[in-house]
Formats: C-alpha cells, sequence, structure tokens
C-alpha cells in the first residue's frame, strides 16, 4: 500500500526544486509583505515552516507536506478558488512558480534548518508587541552600582572592557538634569541654589518631574509624531481652530504619568490636579484610527477663541 502511494507520487514528481533557490525567493518577494515577521494577515505566517504548514485563519493548513493538491498555499496562487487569489495584489505568479511551488511541497516542502522547529508566535516580532518581563538583575558586583539599573549599564560596560566615566562634576549633572527633563537649563539662581546642596539631586527631579515644562519637552515627541500641527497645511490650509486642546491633553497625560510615577506620595488622591488626569489610552486611540494624521473633531460650534487661529471649516478634516 505504502509502495504504491510513493510509487504514484513519484511518477507526478517534477525534478526536485530547490529550497533557497526556487522558493523562498517567490515567498519573500510575493508573500512576505504581509505574511512575514512584520504582518501576518489572515493570522498566516510564511516564513517559518511550522506556521506555514499550520496555516491561518481558515483552520486549514496552508501546506500539506507531499500533497500539493490539497495545500491551500496553491489552491490560491494556482487560482483554482474563485474567490480568493494569492498574492491579491500585483501580477499572479508565474505558471514556472507555480509549478515550483508544487513541485517542492510535493517533494515534502524541506525547509533547510527548520524540519524540527515549532511553530513560533503569530505576533509580530517588533519589540512593541512583545509581552513585559521583568529581566534578570545582572550580577556585577562594584560599588559603582547604586541601583538595578546601574547593574544593566556596568554588564554591557564590562562585556566592552570599558570602565564607568567619572561622576559628572555638579553643574554638568545639574546641566545635564534640566535639558533631559524640561529642555530649558536651569537659571543662574538655580544653579546657586544646587551647588550649595548637590546632595538635593533627588528633590531636584521631582521637582522637575512636576513642572509644565516636562510635559511640555515630552510632549513634543509625541506631537510630532502625530504631526500635530494647527492647520492643515499645503494649498486649502484650513485652521482647527480646536487643536490645541489636543496639544494641551497629550502634555497632560505626560503630567499624569510624572505624578504617578515621581514619588510614592504623589499618589495620593488629596494631591490637587488642576485638569482631570486623561486616559493615555485615548491619545493612542486616535494614531491607531488615523495613522501619523492628527484628526482631532469638527468642533460643531466654534468657541470664544482668538481671531488669530479662528476660520470656519471650510472641509471635513481629512482622515486617515
Ligand atoms: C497584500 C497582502 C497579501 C499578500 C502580498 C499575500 N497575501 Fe495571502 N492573504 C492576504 C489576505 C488579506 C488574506 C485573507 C484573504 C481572504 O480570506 O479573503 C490572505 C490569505 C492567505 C491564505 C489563507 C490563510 C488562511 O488560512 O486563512 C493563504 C494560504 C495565503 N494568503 C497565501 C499567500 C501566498 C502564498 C502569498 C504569496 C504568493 C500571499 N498569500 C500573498 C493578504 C496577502
Amino acid at each position: 500500500m505504502l509502495a504504491a502511494v510513493v510509487l504514484v507520487s513519484s511518477a507526478h514528481a517534477q525534478p526536485k526544486p530547490d529550497f533557497a533557490q526556487d522558493v523562498r525567493p517567490i515567498l519573500e518577494s510575493r508573500c512576505f509583505a504581509c505574511h512575514g515577521s512584520k504582518l501576518q494577515m489572515h493570522g498566516l505566517r510564511l516564513d517559518h515552516r511550522a506556521d506555514a504548514l499550520k496555516g491561518g485563519g481558515s483552520g486549514v493548513p496552508a501546506i500539506v507536506p507531499g500533497a500539493s493538491a490539497q495545500s491551500l498555499l496553491i489552491k490560491y496562487v494556482a487560482g483554482l478558488d474563485k474567490d480568493v487569489v494569492m498574492p491579491p495584489a500585483g501580477p499572479r505568479l508565474k505558471p514556472a512558480e507555480v509549478a515550483a511551488l508544487r513541485a517542492w511541497i510535493d517533494a515534502g516542502a524541506p525547509w533547510p534548518g527548520e524540519a524540527e522547529a515549532q511553530p513560533v508566535s503569530k505576533r509580530s516580532e517588533h519589540w512593541a508587541f512583545q509581552p513585559i518581563v521583568r529581566p534578570r538583575i545582572p550580577d556585577v558586583k562594584s560599588p559603582w552600582v547604586h541601583n538595578p539599573i546601574d547593574a544593566f549599564v556596568l554588564e554591557k560596560l564590562q562585556a566592552r572592557g570599558w570602565t564607568p566615566a567619572p561622576p559628572a562634576e555638579p553643574r554638568a549633572l545639574l546641566r545635564r538634569v534640566y535639558l533631559d527633563l524640561n529642555g530649558l537649563p536651569p537659571t543662574l539662581a538655580e544653579q546657586e541654589a544646587f551647588l550649595k546642596d548637590p546632595a538635593q539631586l533627588e528633590h531636584l527631579v521631582d521637582d522637575l518631574l512636576a513642572r509644565p515644562a516636562y510635559g511640555e519637552r515630552w510632549a513634543r515627541h509625541w506631537l510630532d509624531l502625530v504631526r500635530y500641527a494647527e492647520s492643515n497645511g499645503y494649498e486649502r490650509d484650513g485652521t482647527k481652530p480646536q487643536a490645541w486642546r489636543y496639544r494641551d491633553y497629550v502634555i497632560q497625560a505626560f503630567m499624569g504619568i510624572s505624578r504617578s510615577t515621581a514619588s510614592s506620595s504623589s499618589r495620593s488622591p488629596a494631591m490637587s490636579c488642576p485638569m482631570p488626569r486623561p486616559k493615555l489610552s485615548s491619545p493612542l486611540a486616535i494614531t491607531a484610527s488615523a495613522p501619523g494624521t492628527m484628526s482631532p473633531p469638527t468642533p460643531k460650534r466654534t468657541a470664544s477663541i482668538s481671531s488669530m487661529t479662528w476660520s470656519a471649516p471650510r472641509r471635513k478634516p481629512s482622515s486617515g
């Protein structure tokens, strides 16, 4: 029985295609954009053997080794399904490419280096989508290490045979802390106060985190990402009269973060807060729905705002 199956399949067999030379280039150039490490449309990944065998959202294996006729992948690339053709855009695969995929699958879909591989995660490998894990703190013993973060820094330095730079002198340290947290250098009076008592650094950091300049400095990065502007720009340069609300909202969001992390005492509910603490999910939601653009809702009625920025919306703001 087994012998008969082998005989039948070898009767159809074409010259055995080489995965690296004949197959992978097709998948890479025509499929990975949507079924690779960055994106898995319909839950399908084709850059690892085990995932490709398992298939995507349909629950049907995309590749059945030894049986191209039962492989969904072939059905789609060969145009045998009246509703779905892969790739869905661009030219269809050439008959020779389809033939190479068929022959490779019929030969058992050999995938050098991956025969035993387990399916890797369906999820993107982008760092932002990885679950948060608490890392092991490197076991480096040195008086230079004052907190766990120092241990991570020192481990990398030691791995390169480097030694830590000497501590910054107080004036330089003060300037760095100010520029990092508030984006502004310290005033003369602030410098003098600090130089009298450099041990107050921790309190100073709390103070800088609590200043509006902290939110303004760090909100800038977010606002750049969503291309914050007070007008649409380009040829029809309509103003976005309420845009500043979004700007202030992002700044307040950063202030909320700094309030909840700067010191444990700031968690007290009694702490006065000029605006309700924004929900941090909301700015994310805005970019998720309109990547790279900032489109606050069109105001129904223009509130009293300065004549500098006011102009009636002429058209709907472009969304997305
Ligand atoms: C532009 C994006 C894109 C490209 C490129 C692309 N696909 Fe797809 N693929 C999709 C989408 C979207 C679906 C879901 C289609 C549907 O079910 O209607 C899908 C579904 C599939 C499925 C079914 C998965 C399942 O189990 O649900 C297979 C198999 C497949 N694609 C194979 C391929 C192959 C092979 C290539 C390259 C030759 C390819 N695709 C290229 C977007 C793409």
